[in-house]
């Protein structure tokens, strides 16, 4: 292991704590840009308490609205303008993922003269890598993508039908405020995805990381448990606040840094679902959901042992020996079993993809992300053809 560990992001957590969040931003501006999505902070009181905290704490504030899932450049662009015309000096993201990470990119955007699609990495030769941000300060609505807590942002180009990926020290929100309570209002599909993403989060790292992290493989198989626990709950009964927080923990710890601190291995399943993304404006989880059974299967017979100790300690499997691939694929089967049960998709044709455009999708995986050999990043490293067998395999 070799690694380092930075995370500035101060974590306030907890039901209830919404009505701390003018005295937190008031540390760090005076103005707010408050940026939200397409309206379920205005349709459940999440927004109007929110403002009410800004107003009792003095601090004005103007609005970005309508931010998608699968957040646009375009809206990006849009926010970083209004950021500007209104002399804003601090941003505050309220809502899910695709909110907190456009009001990221807006809030580096900010100080930056060209076009906010040079900070995302889509194969241009030299990306713009922002070294300053306004002050950022997330405020979650949906538990999923810990992008809360995290220096990632990913958005998609409408146009281009790129969707990817920028990582900057900047980008760490200076506070996130994690009120489980805002979650209380996710509908069930969603709750669901966000149950996906979050495991998907620590999978990754866990089969793609390098040898010897048996604390980190411990930390994983904790998040995997935790979520697999409580998230079945939040799924059955949205105001059991008990579920709610503990998925919500769950997803900020499995993409803060710290679980996945020394894997250091790729995302390959990240990194094909955002080209589903791209081309067919999908929910992140749901292709994450098809791909990640696919992809275990392919990838266990080139690493056996770590599937097996997945279906030892996950599913209690008992396994004939350390590279037993019959267990590791039994694993992987009560796996995909578990995301059917809770509700999430795990074959393309259930999100409407056929094939007329699998090489496609891993030409443009591989343009966006890829190693040395011009292989996509992973254990083991992809080539075209094993990412079209992979999405093949899920049809
Ligand atoms: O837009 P609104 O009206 O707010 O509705 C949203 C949206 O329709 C709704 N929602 C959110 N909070 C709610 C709620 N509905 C009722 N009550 C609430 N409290 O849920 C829908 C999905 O929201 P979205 O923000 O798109 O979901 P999520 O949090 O899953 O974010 C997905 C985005 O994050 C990216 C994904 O690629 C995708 O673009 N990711 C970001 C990462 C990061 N920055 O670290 C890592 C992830 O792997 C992921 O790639
Ligand atoms: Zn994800």
């Amino acid at each position: 292991m070799n690694f380092a560990f930075y995370n500035p992001t101060h974590l306030i957590f907890g039901a209830g704590t919404l009505s701390q969040l003018g005295a937190l931003v008031s540390e760090q501006g005076t103005k707010a840009l408050v940026v939200t999505g397409g309206g379920s902070v205005k349709r459940s009181d999440t927004f109007d308490r929110a403002a009410a905290s800004l107003k009792s704490a003095g601090i004005a504030f103007a609005e970005c609205d309508g931010v998608e899932p699968n957040p646009r450049i375009s809206t990006v662009r849009r926010g970083v303008q209004i950021a500007r015309d209104q002399g804003c000096d601090v941003i505050i993201a309220l809502g899910g993922g695709s909110t907190m990470d456009a009001a990221k990119v807006m809030a580096a955007a900010f100080y930056y003269d060209g076009d906010p699609w040079d900070m995302i990495l889509h194969g241009q030769p030299k990306p713009y890598i922002p070294t300053r941000a306004l002050p950022i300060v997330t405020v979650p609505t949906l538990a999923a993508t810990g992008s809360e807590m995290n220096m990632g942002a990913v958005i998609s180009n409408e146009e281009t039908r790129e969707k990817s990926f920028v990582l900057a020290a900047c980008l760490y929100p200076r506070v996130a405020l994690a009120d489980p309570e805002l979650t209380m209002s996710v509908p069930k599909d969603q709750t669901a995805y966000g149950v996906c993403d979050l495991i998907t989060h620590v999978t990754e790292a866990y089969f793609n990381g390098v040898d010897g992290t048996p604390i980190q493989d411990r930390f994983a198989e904790g998040v995997i448990l935790t979520a697999m626990e409580w998230g079945p709950k939040a799924i059955a009964d949205g105001k059991d606040l008990e579920a709610r927080s503990q998925v919500q923990w769950a997803s900020i710890v499995a993409l803060n840094g710290w679980v996945n601190a020394g894997t250091n291995g790729g995302y390959p399943v990240h990194m094909i679902e955002h080209t589903l993304s791209a081309y067919h404006d999908i929910t992140h989880a749901a292709g994450l959901s098809v791909i990640n059974p696919s992809w275990m299967r392919f990838a266990a017979k080139h690493r056996p042992r770590k599937f097996v100790q997945f279906a030892q300690r996950i599913f209690g499997l008992a396994g004939k020996g350390a590279d037993d691939l019959d267990c590791a694929l039994q694993g992987i089967d009560r796996f995909e079993c578990f995301l059917r049960e809770i509700g999430c998709p795990t074959r393309l044709s259930e999100l409407h993809i056929d094939d007329t455009l699998l090489t496609r999708y891993a030409q443009d995986t591989l343009r966006i992300i890829h190693d040395e050999n011009g292989h996509l990043p992973g254990r083991p490293a992809m080539t075209e053809a094993d990412i079209v067998a992979v999405l093949k395999a899920a049809l």
